[in-house]
């Protein structure tokens, strides 16, 4: 496979001025004399004084780009609508930076993020009951229990004060479906990024297909991925890597990743990277020993044309809903042709019977998190509402299933797994795959799997 080069120019990383204007959006939102709390995250213990790899709150990252921990970001809009961002962060310390790490510190912060000030965390008990005092509105995420109760602890300061004039604010607002919907639509560097992390991701996955063999364990072809991420600039996956040979591939969320690869198996691979916080999320699945069993083919290529058919109708005004409607109907009648499914197509389509076997969602929305943030409009009947806008970026990845254990089926099409997933990107007319530099015709990937003669 020859490698597709990027269209436009890759970029690696966000300017930092981007992260002002992701604040500016948010600040639109905030009526005046209103503040607004955003935690960073904190580093996770993994065992005694060690640390898993820090990894930041993502609504931090998107209104920062600031990727120390404890770190609080504050937005003011005062009662003439004037706005200001106040950054706490760790100070440097010489002792710190010499054991683990170097600091931004408060200078850089404000000279390099475009915060109106920066202090130190260890200001932050003392000012915020001040900042608080007299604000109408509080907003700040609902979901994170622990900064809630902090939030509860300034605002009894503030109440603590009330026969000195204070004023304790009235309205808590939940800001996370707020920054969900600014996350939701992607601007051009945003999609430029995750364009470049797709194209990298791609490399990986053609590294995984021509370094397979026989006889390898899992996560020798998962060591294989991280080398190619790291080759070209990004260090961390976006997800646990999902390595899964043979009927492994029938347990969705498998990352054991400890098994050896056998002749005659597919090879199910779900890994993308993460660059500058924005994931890719990317499956392929190939026979182990390069070439498609009869089989492993017809259930392969009913996958793929069902991808295609999804992808190829994606357009503003599209939704989850409708794709499923289509994928849902050719997937059955595939199944049908294939005698995996029996009965009466009209009957089995109406029954959703298809989802014995295509046991996951379509697809899910792409972004800073692997499952990103964003509202679905979802109905009763479980059913994606939501209409698809220019700047939406979802994923595409339908699959069918079908264990060792199911005896409902004959036994040839047992310890089949086979998902394919896209991520695509929606534009003013239709869609750009940001995955083509992925290897997935049965014919690309025989090629690129072929031992050299
Ligand atoms: N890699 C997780 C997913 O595809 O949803
Ligand atoms: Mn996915
Ligand atoms: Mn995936």
């Amino acid at each position: 496979m020859t490698t597709i080069p990027l269209t436009n120019a890759p970029i690696s990383q966000l300017p930092l001025s981007d992260y002002a204007k992701h604040r500016a959006a948010f600040m639109a939102k905030m009526p005046t004399n209103s503040i607004a709390l955003f935690p960073a995250a904190s580093e996770l213990t993994r065992s005694n004084d060690t640390e898993y790899a820090f990894c930041q709150n993502k609504n931090f990252y998107y209104l920062t780009g600031f990727n120390e921990p404890d770190a609080l970001l504050v937005l003011l809009k005062g009662k003439e609508g004037k706005a200001e961002s106040i950054l706490f962060s760790l100070p440097k310390d010489a002792l710190h930076e010499i054991w683990q790490g170097r600091r931004i510190g408060q200078v850089k912060a404000v000279e390099d993020y475009g915060v109106s000030e920066s202090f130190e965390v260890a200001d932050i008990d003392n000012l915020l009951p001040d900042y608080l005092d007299g604000k109408s509105q509080v907003f700040f995420g609902f979901n994170d229990h622990t900064f809630a109760a902090q939030v509860f602890t300034w605002l009894k300061k503030v109440k603590s004060s009330i026969r000195q004039g204070a004023k304790v604010p009235e309205q808590l607002v939940d800001a996370d479906p707020i920054v969900a919907e600014l996350r939701l639509i992607k601007t051009d560097n945003e999609l430029a990024l995750m364009r470049h992390a797709n194209h990298i991701s791609g490399l990986a996955h053609q590294r995984a297909m021509e370094q397979c063999q026989v006889g390898k364990f899992e996560y020798q072809i998962e060591a294989e991925i991280l080398h190619e991420f790291a080759q070209y600039g990004a260090r961390n996956p976006a997800y646990a890597s999902i390595v899964a040979g043979g009927d492994n591939a029938n347990i969705l969320h498998y990352t054991a990743n400890n098994d050896v690869l056998k002749d005659n198996d597919l090879l199910l691979i779900d890994a993308g990277i993460e660059l500058d916080g924005y994931a890719a999320d990317i499956t392929r699945t190939f026979p182990i020993n390069g070439q498609f069993s009869v089989e492993q083919k017809a259930i392969y290529q009913l996958v793929l044309d069902a991808k295609n058919l999804a992808i190829n109708a994606i357009k503003p005004g599209m939704s989850f809903a409708e794709l499923n409607v289509l994928t849902n109907a050719f997937l059955t009648e595939g199944l049908v042709d294939l005698g995996i499914l029996q009965g009466d197509l009209a009957e089995l389509i109406g029954e959703k019977k298809v989802k014995d076997y295509f046991i996951h969602g379509l697809g899910h929305w792409l972004g800073l998190d692997v499952h990103d943030v964003g509202d679905y409009h979802i109905s009763t009947e479980r059913e994606q509402l939501r209409a698809f806008k220019k700047g939406m970026v979802m994923t595409i990845e339908p699959g069918i299933y079908i264990p060792l254990t199911d005896l409902n089926v004959d036994e040839k099409w047992r310890g089949i797994g086979v998902r394919i997933e896209d991520n695509i990107a929606v534009t003013k007319t239709g869609f750009e795959n940001f995955s083509v530099n992925s290897p997935q015709t049965i014919d690309e990937i025989e090629l690129l799997m072929k031992a050299p003669d």
